[in-house]
């Protein structure tokens, strides 16, 4: 192996997208998969991938300062694509301390592991942090995107979380010459999300002929990217950013909530041979999130110009491949609901 490259969260949505893509692009690299398995992680994600021999899951929790310390020494770690996180906003209203344990002591911890087991030789090493869109807060509906050099302005506690991170990723640089990268990114959308965001709730609850809890009038903007285009960003950015550097990712794709689900319960019809309009009938306005932000849009012009990356697909293809794959693997969903995603773990690693 040429590389050992440890990706946090990996059991996760994003992270197992990008797990996946490491795994099968870069048979030179170990891919180590460093997972607390929360209620968010679940192996099931990774199955096709579970007995590549460049790849190994590894269970332990990132505010673990001894284990994090071993984890590098044993796997002599050159990269690392940090994705762990408590990442639902909703949650973090309900509890936000466990944001501030993961999020903000996890990174902060990470980042001084790397930092010890680099100390000497920082060349050829890399820490990417993947952060969000929404450390940058809300924007009016006045055409304005957000851009790299935007000023942080937090409104949940998750963002606050996520924005604290960012800061001490960029304090380790300053502070300790570590060689980092960051990328904030917009909402992403399709397979293996866990069905408390939005799009696979809603998709979840009109196969099941549940209201569609929206909140508020349904009017807040989000700038949705298919999460493959996002694993192919990580991609160029751990390969190809330069350090010390910050990329936004988006995709050029603003929809409001209502809107946004209006077109869903539209493609459900269709895929559930319903007629048009019956799923739409589903739609429940509810009480408002507190703090919700009223609209997220990514200025991801830098990244198009120094890396040449861009999205590859246009939305309504991606929610109907999306919605497409929440049907052809509704054992996936179900495992969710009833819990036995959770068993994967004990069936397939823990006898090892
Ligand atoms: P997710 O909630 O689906 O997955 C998070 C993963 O991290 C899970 O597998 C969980 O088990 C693991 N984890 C949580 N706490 C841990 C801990 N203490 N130690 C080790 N592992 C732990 O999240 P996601 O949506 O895939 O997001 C991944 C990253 O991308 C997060 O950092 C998030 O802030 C960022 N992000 C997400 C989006 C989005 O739309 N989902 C957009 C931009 C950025
Ligand atoms: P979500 O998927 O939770 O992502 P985020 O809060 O990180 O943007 O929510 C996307 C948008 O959908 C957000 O404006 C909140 C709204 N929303 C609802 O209206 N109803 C829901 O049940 C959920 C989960 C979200």
């Amino acid at each position: 192996m040429r590389k050992t490259i440890l990706i946090t969260g990996g059991a996760g949505f994003i992270g197992s997208h990008v797990v996946r893509l490491f795994v099968n692009k870069y048979p030179d690299y170990l891919i180590v998969n460093l997972d607390a398995l929360t209620y968010a992680g679940n192996l099931g994600n990774l199955i096709d991938i579970a007995d590549a021999p460049n790849y190994t899951f590894v269970k332990g929790d990132i505010t673990d300062e001894r284990f994090t310390a071993d984890l590098f020494r044993s796997f002599s770690i050159d990269g690392v694509i940090h994705l762990a996180a408590e990442s639902h906003v909703d949650r973090s209203i309900s509890d936000p301390l466990a944001f501030i344990r993961t999020n903000v002591f996890g990174t902060a911890n990470l980042l001084n592991a790397a930092k010890e087991a680099w100390k000497g030789d920082m060349a050829e090493k890399r820490f990417y942090h993947i952060s969000t869109d929404e450390v940058y807060g809300a924007l009016a509906f006045d055409g304005t995107f957000f851009t790299e050099n935007r000023k942080y302005d937090p409104h949940s506690p998750y963002s606050a979380s996520k924005a604290s991170s960012d800061h001490f990723v960029r304090a380790y640089h300053d502070t300790f010459g570590l060689p980092v990268v960051i990328s904030n990114c917009s909402n992403n959308y399709g397979a293996n999300q866990f069905p408390e965001k939005l799009i696979p709730l809603a998709i979840h609850n009109i196969k099941n002929n549940i209201s569609i809890p929206i909140y508020g009038k349904g009017e807040n903007v989000r700038d949705w990217l298919w999460v493959n285009d996002h694993a192919r960003a990580i991609d160029v950015i751990f390969h190809s950013g330069n350090n010390g550097e910050t990329y936004n990712i988006g995709g050029n794709n603003e929809w409001t909530n209502i809107d946004l689900i209006r077109a869903l319960c539209r493609i459900m019809d269709k895929k559930l041979s319903r007629e048009i309009g019956t799923s739409a009938q589903l739609i429940t306005f509810v009480k408002d999130r507190a703090g919700h932000d009223l609209r997220y849009a990514i200025d991801s012009s830098k990244l198009q110009r120094e890396l040449g990356w861009e999205p590859s697909l246009q939305f309504e293809e991606g929610l109907e491949k999306t919605v497409d794959w929440y049907l052809d693997n509704q054992n996936w969903l179900e495992n969710i609901i009833n819990g036995d995603y959770q068993k994967y773990y004990e069936k397939q690693y823990k006898e090892r």
